[in-house]
């Protein structure tokens, strides 16, 4: 743990006895002699916050990681006290405060298992130069604990062994052990004798965590400034502390439009016009889906937001409804960098309204972004963001951008040694004002969400989109993001699928990396498989940089041309289960990835996993990582799994050797599922859906599966339009039976289900559909398991012969 060298005699300060308790609602205050106060308040039954001040008194109660929509409320709430503590009781916790030195200790109220205990506690030092307090707490770490989460660090998912800072930076070309990087998300959890907890250490100064790095035994965290300000949820399913942790911090406020969730092709940059042409035209042509086209600085004038070069294309409006009547949807990069240019509307006008950044001393924020020299909206101030949420008005009202990418938001400036503002810049945050050691973690957050709001207002009656580089807790309410400039290696393969599984443990699934690699330039062979990968990584976007050569689909060999296509038709044929799985994240923050730990954590063998996940709650998947191999290594989590490919039935709870040339890939489907299917389309919309196919998985026993439906796109859905199918499968030795129960207004475009049976174990003799015997001549029978049904069936019933 840091140590003080500024103020020599004063060193790490702790609280003294607690002499005073008060309870006010669902606030308890415990008072020490040394006017330190802990402040618990009991969020729920399983969720508790822990709040201190040095001072006797606490600051502006402030945060923009918390949503206003999170949960509250407990069951139950006792509080008693002994000689040695305090104890608060709810239905799931016991909280222990000592009154010696007011440290904690939080139980399982039902079994007595001690979750986490604090070691010093709360400690603090003054900070000389800066006025307040670095405010650190350490735990005990236990013997086997383990540690998920923290956003997008890029090494190994299990934390433990490791020290990681929070503070957002721009990291060309970063590496396995870079740190920090692009996000601050300082949130994990932990994980012993079976049982998850997590920790929401809600401090946007620079924050660090260490996993019993330093000691073996001990974890702890300490930020730069600001409070001593965490959550504890309690799990004990890591699912549900996943889950909880972004209820908080809050679930994306609405779906994505389905396209978003297709094929996403950008370079840096397509341009000309007939560049950007030629590219959509050759998808086409090749018949490989794609339903995004990206645009990068150089559409701008001289990379002035909000502008256009008239001479690479002369005409926006027509080109963007041209590439719109073809399927592809336009997405705009927007910097916060405004080029300090007395000529340029939308610097005047921020000059004028005083929106800059501005430094301690009065002068503006001034630093070198890709237009020159730049000043910086002060996305911390409200009204700002309402300017800035306004200049979005033409560009997607008027010219038709469907989605807008926000980079450079850490904020990046080039040139300095820090590669960003300096500490002193002053922020609104919100009429709370403070430096930029507070407010940088949480600037391009609110940049995001100032456009996300322009968007909104613009795009609507369709939902928007956007795409944020920098994100502290609680930026998945409005944005998707990526993973920043990776490399195309083989390495980065790696850290990609660590980023993708590990942002999802964060609270924020809509994630992807650059496919191929920003920068260098991959061989077919690492190409194909980063695609392999990518169809299960919600956001799905090729992305490189420009100076080294192609990275379309057919910038390799037609090999590598054919397996991209089918690897993208398949997550076309995905869409309608990906985007159940999408409503279930909106709906209950359920992660759209699933590392092998949060799908079993009750499996040891799951805890130091990190290439094997689980795409929404039914499909296995794992990336060959290794050049020239024709299959690798995997551990199949417990029960039973079908081979996508073959349909061959394995046991898991064993590692295995899996099959997978160069195309294929390792995809299990767990036994029991029934998975969604479309046909294939070159871009959502393309076709009217007529026809779901229902794949199931025959299991002895039961498994249940949904499928959420509704426009795609628009907000309908919020008032009801939308259809749920709820399945239950259960299978027995002689037949199958499948329920359905269905929820909603809306009346989806198919009528009908084709189903195509797995693994049957007996041969079809009779189908009844809600007890009716269906002849099997008058099915449009396709091989002996494959059979349309209506959609709105109530229980499907397979028989097979009697013995
Ligand atoms: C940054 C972004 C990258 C983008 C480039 C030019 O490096 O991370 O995605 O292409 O800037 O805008």
């Amino acid at each position: 743990m840091i140590v003080n060298t500024e103020l020599e005699n004063k060193g790490n300060l702790f609280p003294l006895n607690i002499i005073d308790f008060k309870k006010d609602v669902d606030k308890l205050y415990f008072t020490a002699i040394n006017d330190v106060i802990l402040e618990l308040t009991v969020v729920r039954d399983s969720l508790l916050r822990f709040r201190y001040t040095t001072v006797g008194n606490f600051n502006n109660d402030f945060s923009y990681a918390i949503t206003k929509y999170a949960s509250i409320g407990y069951n139950k709430l006792e509080i008693t006290e002994n000689e040695k503590c305090y104890e608060v009781v709810t239905s799931k916790l016991r909280c222990e405060i000592s009154k010696d030195d007011m440290r904690v200790s939080i139980y399982d109220v039902v079994d007595g298992t001690l979750i986490n205990q604090d070691e010093s506690g709360f400690h603090w030092e003054e900070s000389y130069e800066y006025g307040g307090n670095i405010v650190k707490m350490s735990k005990v770490s236990n013997d086997g604990e383990s540690y998920y989460g923290l956003g997008d660090k890029p090494n190994h998912l299990n934390l433990k062994g490791k020290r990681y800072s929070n503070w957002a930076t721009d990291s060309y070309a970063y590496g396995k052990d870079t740190d920090p990087i692009y996000k601050a998300i300082p949130f994990y959890t932990g994980l012993h004798h079976g049982k998850a907890y997590g920790i929401f250490f809600d401090n946007s100064f620079m924050s660090s965590f260490d996993f019993a790095q330093e000691r073996r035994n001990v974890t702890s965290f300490w930020a730069q400034g600001g409070e001593m300000n965490y959550y504890f949820f309690y799990g004990p399913k890591m699912n549900d502390v996943v889950e909880s942790y972004t209820d908080l911090t809050g679930k994306p406020h609405h779906l994505p439009p389905l396209w978003a969730l297709g094929f996403h092709q950008c370079k840096w940059s397509y341009y000309p016009e007939s560049k950007v042409k030629e590219i959509t035209s050759t998808f086409r042509k090749l018949q490989i889906p794609c339903d995004a086209i990206y645009l990068d600085i150089d559409y701008m004038d001289g990379f002035r937001c909000f502008t256009w070069n008239k001479e690479y294309f002369p005409d926006p409006k027509r080109m963007v409804k041209e590439l719109m009547d073809d399927g592809f949807k336009t997405v705009a990069i927007i910097d916060p960098g405004i080029k300090i240019d007395k000529d340029y509307s939308v610097f005047r006008e921020a000059l004028e309204k005083d929106y800059f950044c501005k430094r301690a001393d009065g002068d503006y924020m001034k630093g070198k972004v890709w237009p020159g020299e730049c000043y910086f909206p002060d996305f911390t101030n409200p009204e700002v963001r309402e300017w800035w949420s306004g200049l979005f008005q033409e560009l997607i009202e008027d010219i038709g951008v469907k989605g807008v990418w926000n980079d450079m938001n850490e904020p990046a400036v080039m040139e300095v040694p820090n590669k960003t503002f300096p500490d002193d810049v002053r922020h609104d945050y919100d009429g709370n004002p403070c430096s930029h050691r507070k407010a940088h973690n949480i600037y391009g957050m609110q940049m995001a969400r100032a456009t996300y709001q322009g968007l909104k207002k613009y795009s609507y009656p369709k939902r928007p989109f956007v795409i944020t580089r920098s994100a502290y807790s609680g930026t998945q309410r409005y944005t998707s993001t990526w993973t920043g400039d990776n490399v195309a290696t083989w390495e980065h393969l790696w850290i990609a699928n660590i980023q993708a599984q590990r942002m999802a443990m964060s609270g924020f699934s809509f994630a992807g990396s650059d496919i191929g690699g920003f920068a260098e330039q991959p061989q077919g062979e690492l190409f194909t498989r980063w695609i392999q990968l990518g169809i299960f990584h919600p956001f799905f976007r090729v992305h490189s940089s420009g100076d080294h050569g192609d990275q379309e689909p057919w910038a390799f060999d037609e090999d590598v041309t054919d397996i991209v296509r089918k690897f993208i038709e398949i997550r076309y044929q995905l869409l309608p289960y990906l985007y159940t799985s999408f409503w279930n994240y909106v709906e209950n923050g359920t992660p759209l990835l699933k590392s092998l730990v949060l799908y079993d954590q009750a499996d040891v063998q799951t805890h130091y996993r990190t290439d094997e996940f689980v795409f929404g709650q039914q499909i296995l998947a794992c990336p060959v990582l290794e050049p020239n191999a024709k299959g690798r290594r995997m551990y199949i989590p417990k029960g039973k799994w079908y081979n996508f490919w073959s349909d061959e039935i394995v046991k898991g709870g064993k590692e295995m050797w899996v099959d997978a040339d160069i195309d294929s890939m390792p995809i299990f489907i767990k036994e029991g599922a029934i998975i969604p299917k479309y046909p294939i389309q070159q871009y959502v919309g393309e076709k009217e859906i007529t026809e779901i196919s229902l794949d199931v998985y025959y299991k002895k026993g039961k498994e249940n599966s949904q499928l959420f439906s509704d426009a795609n796109d628009g907000f309908d859905y919020t008032k009801g339009r939308y259809s749920l199918r709820n399945f239950t499968l259960t299978g027995r030795d002689n037949e199958l039976i499948i329920n359905q129960h269905k929820e909603g207004k809306f009346i989806t475009p198919y009528n009908t289900f084709k189903v195509q049976i797995h693994g049957l174990p007996f041969e079809i003799y009779e189908i009844q559909i809600d007890n009716e015997t269906i002849s099997l001549e008058h099915l449009k029978s396709n091989g002996t398991s494959s059979f349309v049904v209506d959609k709105n069936f109530s229980e499907l019933h397979i028989l097979g012969k009697k013995e």
